[in-house]
């Protein structure tokens, strides 16, 4: 069986294609970028209305399958921006019914959860899932993916290019500060923001803001500081997760998870208490169709013909996903 996914949650419109035996044959995105980084719904909606037809069609052709081949279609169904979330399903759906195969909407931070677990072995893993838009620590518990951990205001990711945008880096920010940091010599003391098992980020932005203002603090050490401060809060709430749990592997995906120093904290952190740490590649970190694709043949047993009765969810929770296929 071979399936096509199609993802558009955000700026991102990808299209993979991928076996029931998790043979990867394409994994194609086009991504809408503005100068600041900023994201206007409208704005990636018109993106995505005009990258569709061609993600698909390279998808196809780097796979040198004929549509025909594809066996089922899935799409992200959310949490994401509702012009956008439209757009891949009205994709998904044109590409069902004229292969007349089923159909099936799935969620987005499952998706990275489950494209991880294929890629990387893991069993049945924590998941730390630092993106732009999302910050959250996920895992399998009595018949649903349930958040242990989760950002109360922003993705760490957009925390990372805001900050990057205020000192004039440009956009995407997580990089840049990422190479930034490797010459950052002393370590300048930021809020730690740990709450319960959820983190914050607003409050060390506005802090970062004010250091950097002063002009007392070299940019190098700020960037260097902001990485080990919120990286450790991350790694806290993961680990805290893995205990509460007794799971013994953490997997990772979200964008902000290509940072090495974030990579490198983690395997420490799963060094030490004996458990396995892994991360698939950076492809698959970042939004991507293959990992819809790949959910999609997972829950393939929901998939349906009746098209005109699935819909996009902009505002579905990870935990409101029964899952039923484990
Ligand atoms: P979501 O998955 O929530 O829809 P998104 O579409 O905004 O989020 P992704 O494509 O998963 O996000 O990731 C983009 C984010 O990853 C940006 O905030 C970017 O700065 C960050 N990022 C990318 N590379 C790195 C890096 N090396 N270090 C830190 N952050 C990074
Ligand atoms: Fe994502």
């Amino acid at each position: 069986m071979i399936s096509l996914g199609i993802e558009s949650t955000a700026h991102t419109f990808g299209c993979g294609i991928i076996s029931d035996k998790g043979k990867i044959y394409a994994n194609v995105t086009d991504a809408y970028r503005t100068e600041s980084g900023g994201i206007h719904p409208s704005e990636a909606r018109k993106h995505h209305e005009n990258a569709k037809d061609k993600v698909a069609e390279d998808a196809l052709g780097i796979a040198n399958l004929k549509l025909s081949d594809i066996d089922l279609i899935s799409f992200s169904q959310g949490p994401g921006l509702s012009p956008c979330l439209l757009v891949g399903m009205a994709k998904a759906k044109e590409l069902a019914k004229k292969l007349n195969v089923p159909l099936v909407g799935v969620n987005h931070c499952i998706a990275h959860l489950e494209i991880g677990k294929l890629m990387t072995k893991a069993k049945d893993p924590v998941l730390l899932y630092p993106s732009g838009a999302n910050t959250q620590i996920i895992a399998y518990e009595a018949g649903k993916y349930r958040v242990f951990g989760e950002t109360l205001d922003q993705g760490v990711g957009n925390f990372i290019d805001s900050f990057a945008r205020y000192i004039g880096l440009g956009f995407p920010g997580g990089p840049k500060i990422e190479k930034l940091a490797l010459d950052g010599k002393n370590y300048i003391e930021l809020p730690y923001v740990v709450k319960g098992m959820d983190v914050s980020f607003s409050g060390i932005l506005t802090n970062l803001k004010q250091k950097y203002g002063s002009k007392k603090y070299p940019v190098e050490d700020l960037a260097f500081s902001l990485q080990e401060t919120v990286f450790a809060m991350l790694v806290e709430v993961s680990e805290r997760a893995m205990a509460h749990t007794g799971k013994k592997e953490l997997v990772l995906g979200g964008g902000v998870a290509c940072n090495k120093r974030l990579q490198q904290m983690c395997r420490i952190m799963c060094e030490e208490r004996n458990a396995k740490f892994s991360v698939p590649p950076n492809e698959v970190l970042v939004d991507n169709g293959l990992m819809i694709a790949w959910l999609g043949i997972v829950q393939r047993k929901q998939a349906a013909k009746n098209y005109d009765r699935i819909d996009i969810r902009p505002y579905e929770r990870t935990d409101d996903v029964l899952v039923d296929w484990r």
